[in-house]
């Protein structure tokens, strides 16, 4: 396995190989690589002759009082991880290798990056999308892999992909959990042991409500009250919000008849970490 820091190096590269007629898979991520990541890498293992993971902490992805500079950096431990999930290049720019002096262009998917994460981190999506497509362009991959723990990012770059045509396969791998059904996430290193022990809570708000939808609630208030009553039992995490929307992110209220997205974040109390989760519930034909 490479390690590559040159975009210009790692495009050439992927270019040749294209015309060789390999087929180029991606894993883009943050790095501080977990068993979740790995999942991805697996994933997309099978389907490629070439698997790339990039590892960049994205600074345009962050508002100016979130977690930029303790979000965790371990190249070395990671690049052992990617080695042992079959990636054949790490792609690792610095800051200025993606965004130069001069640095512009942004790239913005309009209404649903307005809602839900959009709304409590102004900025946030622009800042996915354009680190997204600039990969997209300096790896030219035929398939990504992303997380469906994070659902409403996996929308919109969807949403970019369709509207401007974007040749790349997108591939969805389902959440991630620890063994107490706690979603994988870099920033759970933050918590603090007490704080751990009541992260499945957040599963559990979320599986009340998949239970109460399966007998039969349709109630968009309802299914909320079932989740916020769960949370209201934890002393160590506060609910930022329980969203019940559509694929678009529009909120819904009273009763549905469309598939739902059910998207939650908590805040622990000690390390003020916000962690985030979601189901889908359908409807049964
Ligand atoms: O999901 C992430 O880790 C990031 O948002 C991504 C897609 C790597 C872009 O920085």
């Amino acid at each position: 396995m490479e390690i590559i820091h040159s975009s210009k190096e790692i495009q050439n590269r992927m270019i040749a190989a294209r015309a060789e007629g390999k087929r180029i898979g991606f894993v883009p991520t943050m790095g501080a690589l977990h068993t979740g990541h790995i999942a991805l890498a697996e994933k997309v293992r099978p389907d490629c002759d070439i698997l790339v993971l990039s590892i960049f902490v994205n600074p345009l992805q962050f508002g100016p009082s979130e977690d930029l500079d303790k979000y965790p950096r371990t190249l070395e431990s990671d690049a052992e991880k990617a080695q042992a999930a079959g990636v054949d290049i790490i792609f690792a720019p610095s800051p200025r290798e993606m965004y130069p002096q001069g640095f512009e262009t942004t790239v913005s998917c309009g209404s649903i990056t307005t809602r839900l994460e959009g709304a409590a981190r102004p900025g946030h999506f622009d800042g996915v999308t354009t680190v997204v497509l600039k990969l997209f362009n300096i790896v030219q991959p035929h398939v990504s892999v992303f997380g469906q723990k994070d659902a409403q990012q996996v929308l919109v770059i969807r949403r970019m992909v369709e509207d401007l045509s974007i040749p790349v396969e997108l591939d969805i791998l389902p959440t991630v959990r620890e063994s107490d059904g706690l979603a994988m996430s870099s920033r759970n290193a933050y918590l603090t042991s007490e704080e751990r022990l009541q992260g499945p809570i957040i599963q559990r708000g979320l599986l009340d409500a998949q239970e109460a939808w399966n007998r039969g609630e349709r109630n968009a208030e309802q299914l909320r009250k079932i989740v916020l009553n769960c949370y209201a039992q934890s002393s160590l995490m506060t609910t930022e919000y329980v969203s019940v929307a559509d694929y678009s992110c529009v909120e819904l209220s009273g009763e549905i008849s469309s598939e739902v997205l059910l998207s939650v974040v908590c805040r622990t109390a000690v390390s003020q970490t916000r962690l985030i989760d979601n189901s889908i519930m359908k409807l049964l034909d």
